[in-house]
């Protein structure tokens, strides 16, 4: 009896240290393809999203069931306290978010020509937004400075590119509008290249130069779910 339970004890640890090698290979092998594929061969995020939305990929599972009603439930506190009317959005995605809010006025851009497709077919009827292709290299704005709010829900981690998530941020900023909401992960990934389409910074120390901003936090409700916490920015008067 006791040499049976030991046989199979061993056959449970040699089986199980099998089945964590192969894991390990397979993490390794998805590692260093992710890695070569953002540093060697320069990863392009961009068309990551414009692959995924062309094959009926949805704006992903922070833009659907609880954690999109979590989303607009809080804007649309937020927009109700402070009185907001125009708007502006940076990644709208495939509007799923944005029809659960209350935004007045708007405006929407993101990298995606699929997403602002299908977002200019899911409003046609609203005459209060409006979509545009965004294309960080080429986006200049000096002259709208009249926007109540901009915001940026579940996009600045896919930002790969250093130079790219600098100017989002420059762009965003241009609006000087008198709030910004961004909603993003506020530490480094610990497993990166996990997926190539993930890259998680830590926000705060690229915010700094933005002085004139006042941040409160507020942390994930489903710490569970999502990584990403709300990040209010108020203009100093
Ligand atoms: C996870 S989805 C979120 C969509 C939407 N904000 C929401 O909360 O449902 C990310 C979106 O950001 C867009 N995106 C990625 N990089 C972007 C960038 N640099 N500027 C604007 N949008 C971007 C993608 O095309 C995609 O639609």
């Amino acid at each position: 009896m006791i040499v049976e339970i030991f046989e199979q004890i061993k056959i449970n640890i040699s089986g199980s240290k099998k089945q964590y090698s192969k894991r390990f290979f397979l993490f390794t092998l998805i590692f260093v393809f992710n890695f070569l594929n953002i540093y060697c061969y320069g990863f392009d995020y961009k068309q990551w999203w414009e692959n995924w939305y062309s094959r009926g990929g949805n704006s992903g599972p922070g833009s659907v069931g609880i954690l999109a009603q979590y989303k607009a439930d809080v804007i649309n506190d937020y927009i109700d306290k402070h009185k907001i009317n125009s708007v502006v959005e940076f990644g709208c995605g495939d509007g799923v978010v944005l029809q659960l809010t209350k935004y007045k006025d708007y405006l929407g851009f993101d990298v995606s020509r699929t997403a602002i497709k299908l977002c200019t077919s899911k409003f046609k009827n609203d005459p209060t937004k409006s979509f545009f292709l965004y294309e960080p290299q080429f986006f200049v704005n000096k002259t709208i400075k009249s926007v109540d709010l901009v915001v940026c829900l579940d996009v600045l981690y896919h930002v790969i590119d250093e130079a790219e998530y600098l100017k989002v941020l420059e762009d965003i900023f241009s609006f000087s509008s008198k709030h910004i909401i961004l909603y993003t992960s506020l530490n480094k990934s610990t497993i990166p290249y996990k997926n190539p389409e993930i890259l998680h910074r830590d926000i705060l120390p690229y915010l700094e130069k933005y002085k004139n901003y006042e941040i409160a936090i507020v942390p994930q409700k489903y710490k569970k779910l999502s990584g990403a916490d709300f990040i209010f920015l108020t203009k100093k008067t």
